[in-house]
Order: structure tokens, then sequence, then C-alpha cells
């Protein structure tokens, strides 16, 4: 007989469970984490001091609306802070997204090789995921479209995408949303837009502000450094808005995390520092890392995409234990449908040298 007792959802036992990059590398002396795309140069020490000076005041609620903090991002990108939402992290708001737009039957796009939130938040809600292809390890407009049914309610792309570091230009952005039905919500994922140096290349506010199913999300947990506090936005049509402050937490973005993006979004200067350390050092990597045999996905983002041999005993995975045993942690992405690659985060000087000679080494010692 079967056991009565409470069911999830449709959909939620078909989640496999995020899995973070790891971060422990045992009996390695020094641990370099390149696992999780974070900056080599930590956040600006205005939102080290900012987020302390909250200590003294812990027993009061947050503000709700995160009023200052939008009124920052807005002066920052010169954005209506009205169309603004701040969450907990830019997953929070791709959940509440999805949360808000998904239903069951309902369908959601992503590519091969799209960050993997999307199919959790999607699932969550009993709506489908589809996968359009993608080509030369990026999306794909026109299998995207072909990918659209009438039950399609929302396509998630992320430009630049994550793990393959590729980016769609701004014309092929707008053509993918030309060929969409207007009630299906598009969900541009910029999270590492700052790092992008193309001029063919716009995160998603223009189209934003000009179409009424566009939302582009942003993060402050990758140039801003600030991933343990988990602080992310979205810019969005006023309905979007709307419904998605009438589903989120009303302390969704607590007040030290709010003080420390404030201080962290007016200064300029560290940002560019991160900037210019990532555009050096990405150029390096992309030119050093193919000499060694090892081919790599051109990237615009603060990581790249190694593909390694099939051969035994060159294989990612093996790579991926040799460069631990020596306290380089990078991560394997096979959860990506990329069960031959590893994702390297550009880290500090000394780590990617590191890296580099260690994969030398890995290329060079007997099969
Ligand atoms: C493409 C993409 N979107 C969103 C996120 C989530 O960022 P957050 O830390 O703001 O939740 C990440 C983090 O890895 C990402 O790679």
């Amino acid at each position: 007989m079967p056991v009565s007792r409470p069911q999830p959802r449709p959909g939620v036992l078909e989640i496999s469970p995020y899995v973070p990059g790891k971060s422990a590398a045992p009996g390695a002396v020094k641990v370099f984490k390149l696992s999780s795309n974070e900056t080599p140069l930590g956040p600006s020490p205005k939102a080290i001091a900012a987020y302390h000076a909250v200590a003294e005041h812990l027993q009061e609620y947050p503000e709700g609306s995160a009023a200052d903090l939008r009124d920052a991002i807005g002066r920052a990108f010169g954005l209506d802070p009205d169309r603004i939402v701040c969450g907990a992290g830019s997953d929070d708001i791709l959940n509440l997204l999805a949360r808000a737009y998904l239903a069951d039957g309902d369908e959601a796009i992503h590519t091969t090789h799209g960050f993997l939130v999307y199919p959790i938040a999607t699932l969550g809600t009993g709506a489908k995921p589809v996968v359009a292809t993608e080509t030369n390890f990026t999306a794909d407009v026109d299998a995207i479209l072909k990918a659209v049914t009438p039950r399609t309610k929302m396509v998630f792309l992320a430009n630049p995408n994550n793990p393959t570091g590729t980016y769609l230009p701004f014309d092929e952005v707008k053509r993918l949303h030309k060929g969409l039905p207007s009630h299906v919500l598009f969900v541009l994922d910029a999270a590492y837009a700052e790092y992008v140096r193309r001029n063919d290349y716009e995160a998603g506010i223009e189209l934003v502000a000009t179409s009424d199913n566009v939302v582009m999300t942003r993060t402050f947990s990758k140039i801003h450094g600030l991933a343990a506090l988990r602080l992310g936005w979205m810019y969005g049509p006023a309905h979007v808005v709307d419904a998605i402050n009438r589903i989120r937490g009303p302390f969704n973005v607590n007040t030290a995390v709010m003080r420390a993006g404030i201080a962290a979004i007016g200064d300029t200067a560290h940002q560019e520092r991160a900037r210019e350390h990532n555009a050096r050092w990405l150029a390096w990597l992309l030119a050093e890392i193919p000499k060694l045999g090892l081919k790599v996905t051109p990237s615009v983002a603060n990581f790249v995409l190694i593909h390694f041999p099939e051969t035994k005993g060159r294989t990612a995975k093996d790579a991926d234990a040799f460069l631990t045993e020596r306290g380089l942690i990078l991560r394997y992405v096979a959860a990506y449908k990329l069960p031959n690659a590893l994702r390297l985060t550009v880290g500090s000087e000394e780590a990617n040298k590191l890296v580099v000679s260690a994969l030398a080494e890995f290329m060079g010692k007997p099969a």
C-alpha cells in the first residue's frame, strides 16, 4: 500500500540539485579557488567598511524596498529606480521570475550549456525546461526561435554565457527578441557584463527600455566581489517589477548587504581595476593555454573553458585531480553537458601562472 505523505509539486524531484564549485584541496599547502568566477581583487574596501558599520544596528529590520540601493544602481546606470528590483543574488531574481511567470505545462527555453539555475527554477514551478542547441558553444538565435511553441512562456539567455564565456552581439539579441511572441518573457542574464570589452555588446538596458517583455538581471557577486553577501538585481518593465514585488520576500535584501552594495557600486575606480586586471590576464590565458595543445573557447568574461583530450590520463577528470593535488581548484563542468572540459576563473597573477605551468606539466607527463 503506498505511503500517504506530502508530495512536492510535479517537477521538483526531477531537479538535479545545484552543486557549487569545490573549495577544498586536501593536502595542498596553498589553495587557489578558481572554480566559482569570483574576483581575485576582492570587494572594494569601502564596501567592507560599510558592511562592518551595520553591526551596531542589528536589531532593526532592513528598509524593505531597498530604496537607497536602487537609487545608487539607478545613478550608476542612468536607470529609473522604480524599475529595479533587488534580490538575494541574481539566483533569487531568476527564481522569482520563474515563480511569477511559469506554471504547470508551460515551457521555458535555455541553451545547451546555459546556466544551471534556469532548468532548476523552471522545474520548481512545474514547467518544462526546453533546450535549444548551441553552435560552437554559443547561443544560436535560430535554434532558440525554432524551440518556441505555443507553450513557451520564458526564454533565459546568459550573455555572456557561463560556463562557455561566449556572447551574442546586440544585433543578434535584438533579432532573437524580434522573433519571440510578445507574451514570452525574455530574461537577459548579464552577470558578467562588466567584463565584456566588445563594442557590439549591450547588456540589455536598451532592450528593456524599449520593450514590454524583456528583463535584465545583474549581480554583485562577480566584478563587485560580494558573492558571500548574495546581492543581485533586475531592471524590467513596470508591470514585471510590480509582479515581482508582490511575491518577493519583504526583506529579501538585508541591511548590511544594501550598505555594502551602495559602497561597491560607487567605487568605480575599484571596478576599473578589476576590469583591467581581467582584460590583461584573460588575454594571457587565451594565448598561453592553446600553446600547451589544449583547446580554449574564446571568452569575453572572467573565466575560460578548457577542453581536454579524450586520451586516458589526459582527460578533464585527470586534469582536475592533477590540479587539485597542487591546490589549483577549477570547475568540473560535466553537469553543463561538458564532460571533458574544465572552467578556469581568471585569478591573481600568481594563480594564473601556476595553472599554466601545472597544465604544461600535466600535458607533458606520460599519459
Ligand atoms: C550566468 C550567471 N547568472 C547568474 C549567476 C548567479 O549569480 P548570483 O551570485 O548573483 O546569484 C551566476 C553565478 O555563477 C551566473 O554564472
